[in-house]
């Protein structure tokens, strides 16, 4: 049976102090709540995902939706105005929730956990009322702790609320609650009227449905993590800037190990960031220290040299990407060379061979095959045939204060350095442009322009 989710992302995160609710902290360049996403994304059995939010309920809820987007799917957001509680979030969830089906719960701050962790989780709870995944710690820390009997669970106690008059030594305790839940909607919709706040948090823990479950004669589950996917402290919450610090290095680890394995060249391992959702293919090389955000692609072939940050970006095999290089939501076709110090931005195409040399920026242009562009040069809203030579220092002049204007340069053109193509303007094939023109008009095919001062030349003064 299908199986929707719920991610709990309406708290604050107090233990995090910074202007963006804790779910909006990133690992590798990709939000918790991104992370936290797409895995549950990747999983079939999942079948809608529900986000709760509540403190920066819009800049929430606006992750959401584009993470969604970028997932090709659509986000269910609902919002908990008062934030009291893991369980008042479940409360204030159900009446999205219809039907007799099962639903996924999980905690928006656990950001590392995988989709093989949790479907392993899900075969063990198959039939439960109310499931938990735990896990056995050396040091419980604030986690719930996880009370047994002969084996059997009783109850998830809060680190606040353990009394160890009634569980034992609080050091004995090495079984947590990892905020991982799998409930049946009947169950929960009993259970939910019984859950109080008599706590020392004051707050409705979702925690407590453990006990009233089994008050009431159900079939409550604490199943053990075990196995792959549960290295380190996979499994746990981030709520401070030390914790998210560890779960980020322990993804970056993770991370490069399996692209590493799968067959690619990595040096300066420990300097490489590359984002969860990014696809690394086996025969690309990578030098460290560099960034490969989003869901940039980076194809067999391709050489990543060092301190380049790419985001959202298709590299093809063949491209020589030098030094320095910052590249966001362009794509660079096979052969061509780039930097080092080249910017490529959003919307730009760099095509086979064409080369981008240092200092030159790229907006929402097409470069055609084999045209170079090699040192000091802007060209925004720019297409370009093959076949062109950009002296040092072109400029296209595409915006005059309140709108954009396209520059259309044809095959084998040449342009001479420092030169401003004043868009709207069109270069015909073959045309050649004197160094230090300011073309302001079209130029045919196959003439030469030159838009400059004459120079003059006279006797110095003795
Ligand atoms: C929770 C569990 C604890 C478990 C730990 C694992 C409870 C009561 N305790 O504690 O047993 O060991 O996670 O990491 O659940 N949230 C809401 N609405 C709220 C409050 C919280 O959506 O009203 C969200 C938060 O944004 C967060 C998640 O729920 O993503 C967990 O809340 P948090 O305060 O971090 O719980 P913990 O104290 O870590
Ligand atoms: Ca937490």
């Amino acid at each position: 049976m299908d199986i929707d989710a719920l991610i709990l992302a309406a708290g604050k995160g107090t233990r995090m102090p910074s202007p963006r609710p804790k779910v909006l902290q990133t690992l590798l360049g990709e939000t918790m709540l991104a992370l936290v996403t797409s895995t549950l994304h990747a999983m079939p059995r999942i079948k809608g995902i529900f986000t709760m939010v509540g403190c920066e309920a819009a800049m929430v809820s606006a992750e959401a939706d584009a993470v969604a987007s970028r997932l090709g799917r659509k986000a269910y957001c609902i919002e908990q105005k008062e934030q009291k509680g893991t369980g008042h979030a479940l409360m204030t969830a159900m009446p999205h929730l219809e039907g007799e089906g099962r639903l996924l719960v999980i905690n928006g701050d656990a950001p590392l956990i995988t989709a093989e962790v949790l479907e392993r989780f899900l075969d063990g709870a198959e039939g439960a009322d109310v499931a938990f995944l735990s896990l056995e710690l050396e040091d419980a820390a604030s986690y719930g702790r996880v009370v047994r009997k002969e084996g059997s669970v009783q109850a998830i106690v809060e680190a606040k609320d353990f009394d160890p008059a009634i569980y034992g030594p609080k050091e004995d305790a090495h079984e947590v609650n990892t905020g991982i839940y799998l409930f049946s909607l009947p169950a929960v919709r009993k259970l939910l009227p019984k859950l109080g706040n008599s706590n020392k948090s004051g707050e409705y823990y979702i925690t407590d449905l453990v006990s009233l479950g089994l008050e009431a004669g159900m079939d409550v589950r604490g199943i053990k993590a075990e196995g792959s996917g549960c290295d380190g402290n996979a499994l746990l919450g981030v709520n401070n800037p030390v914790e998210l610090a560890a779960a980020e290095e322990l993804l970056q680890a993770r991370r490069n190990a399996a692209i590493l394995a799968s067959g690619v060249v990595m040096h300066g391992l420990s300097g490489i960031r590359i984002s969860p959702l990014a696809t690394i293919e086996p025969g690309a090389e990578i030098y460290g220290p560099c960034e490969i955000c989003g869901s940039s692609v980076i194809r067999s072939g391709a050489r990543i040299r060092s301190h380049c940050v790419i985001r959202d970006a298709v590299i093809n095999g063949g491209v020589e990407m030098r030094e320095f290089c910052h590249i966001e939501g362009a794509e660079v076709r096979s052969g061509a060379i780039v930097g080092p110090y080249a910017r490529l931005r959003p919307q730009s195409l760099v095509d086979e061979k064409a080369h981008v040399g240092n200092f030159v920026e790229l907006k929402k242009t097409y470069l055609g095959k084999g045209s170079k562009a090699n040192h000091f040069t802007y060209l925004g809203d720019t297409e370009v045939g093959p076949g062109v030579n950009f002296g040092a220092g072109t400029i296209t002049c595409n915006y005059d204060g309140k709108n954009k204007f396209k520059t259309i340069v044809g095959a084998d053109c040449f342009i001479g350095s420092n030169t401003s193509l004043v868009a709207p303007v069109t270069i015909g094939d073959g045309a050649l442009i004197g160094a230090g023109s300011v073309i302001v008009d079209d130029v045919p095919a196959g003439k030469m322009a030159l838009g400059r001062g004459r120079q003059v030349v006279k006797d110095r003064k003795s």
